[in-house]
């Protein structure tokens, strides 16, 4: 009998974390390495939210609380969900849990049955396919490549709709493009969904506020109100609050669900932590003035490496809406050699030879599910982000 499961093998590991943890053990060997891979913003959580948790431990809220959040939490969600996006969600209609992952994973485990399909645009955030895939359900990738500005069309949307599509994941702005829709482009996928009653809408925002040039973020229960009984809109503060450590997500859909996700935290988890959950309060109900000069941070990083990367030969980098990355295209680069003998065949082996040529740690396109790109996360220093640019700059030209 095998030791390990048959689901596991149809499973990898996050490449995104393998990427990073490559970088760091380069690093500790001695080797001077630029990472920019991992997903996470570089700035401290604010101290504001830092003593709301400091404040929790002396006030001994430390046991354990209510399985999907306590009551000043969940308020505090309600308020932003009405505050950001005119949606009205009950404190029954709200779950937290220990990041928006396992938020997204409870869904998938709560609702999925054997054959039951998960439309998921890529280029996707590397998680989608593997959580569905351990949900017991099955992945149906519908892509959207750069010429559409790395947004799905409402005619590939249709596409991909069978009579076994139980969800359809929306990601904006996106991991790993930084694409964002409009209201136009998002009303174009929702009419769709109005014709097929059966699909529900899971929407992944957990960069909502991470949007620049006056970008209007817009999620689809907002837009099209008649999808709300059939939607979960998932956030959380790990980026716009800069807690990705403290580990809190959470969402807001239909009772039933909200109870079935339940049901399953209660019997992994229990509980997210009782201290991050305070912290999360502060983050929600105090001030929010941090997230628009992190933003110009952010803006500023954009700009700098969008024109470094379009400086590189074969290299076209699009720029995005929102997050803290781009994807830009090596289509370019395919086919070449590099000066250590390299032979560029996809993005994996310009990310291998990037990386041992020139020390720049970058994710390639084929774990987010479009070849042939590479995923940039521009969340580090902008000195960082200058040197990178011109490491990448030598390696193109030096190509043959
Ligand atoms: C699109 C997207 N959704 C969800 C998550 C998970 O966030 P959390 O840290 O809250 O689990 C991430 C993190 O990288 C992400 O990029």
């Amino acid at each position: 009998m095998a030791f390990l499961s048959d689901m596991l093998a149809r499973v990898k590991p996050s490449p995104t974390i393998a990427v990073t943890n490559k970088a760091r053990e380069l690093k500790a060997a001695g080797r001077d390495v630029i990472g920019l891979g991992a997903g996470e913003p570089d700035f401290d959580t604010p101290q504001n939210i830092k003593d709301a948790a400091t404040r929790a431990i002396a006030e001994g809220k430390t046991k354990y609380t209510a399985v999907d959040g306590i009551p000043e939490l969940k308020q505090a969600i309600r308020d932003k969900f009405l505050r950001d996006n005119g949606l009205d969600y009950t404190p029954a209609q709200i779950s937290v849990g220990t990041g928006g992952k396992q938020v997204l994973y409870n869904a998938f485990v709560a609702t999925l049955n054997p054959s039951d399909e998960v439309v998921i645009p890529a280029p996707y955030w590397v998680s989608y396919p593997d959580m569905v895939l351990l949900a017991g359900g099955v992945p149906v990738v519908a892509e959207a490549g750069i010429e559409t500005g790395f947004k799905l069309s409402p005619e590939a949307l249709e596409a991909a709709i069978t009579d076994r599509t139980k969800w359809f994941i929306f990601n904006s702005p996106s991991n790993p493009t930084g694409a964002g829709y409009t209201e136009e482009e998002l009303r174009g996928l929702t009419d769709v969904l109005l014709r097929h009653p059966h699909v529900w809408v899971l929407t992944d925002d957990m960069y909502e506020h991470l949007v620049f040039d006056g970008f209007t973020f817009v999620t689809p229960a907002q837009v099209e109100p008649r999808l709300k009984d059939r939607t979960l809109t998932v956030n959380g503060v790990s980026k716009a609050y800069s807690m990705t450590g403290w580990r809190i997500g959470y969402a807001g859909g239909p009772e039933e669900l909200i109870a079935a996700m339940r049901k399953v935290q209660s019997q992994s988890t229990s509980n997210p932590c009782s201290i991050s959950q305070w912290a999360a309060v502060e983050a929600l109900n105090g001030p929010q003035d941090f997230i628009g000069s992190n933003n110009a941070a952010f803006r500023r990083r954009r700009d700098l490496v969008v024109a470094g990367l379009n400086d590189c030969p074969g290299i076209i980098c699009p720029v995005p809406e929102g997050a803290f990355y781009v994807y830009p295209s090596i289509a370019g680069c395919i086919g070449k050699v590099t000066v250590g003998g390299a032979r560029i065949d996809d993005d994996e082996a310009f990310a291998t030879a990037l990386l041992d040529e020139e020390g720049v740690a970058v994710v390639f396109g084929s774990a987010f599910g479009l070849s042939p790109h590479f995923r940039v996360s521009y969340a580090t220093s902008d000195d960082s982000l200058a040197e990178a640019c011109s490491r990448i700059r030598r390696f193109c030209e030096a190509l043959s």
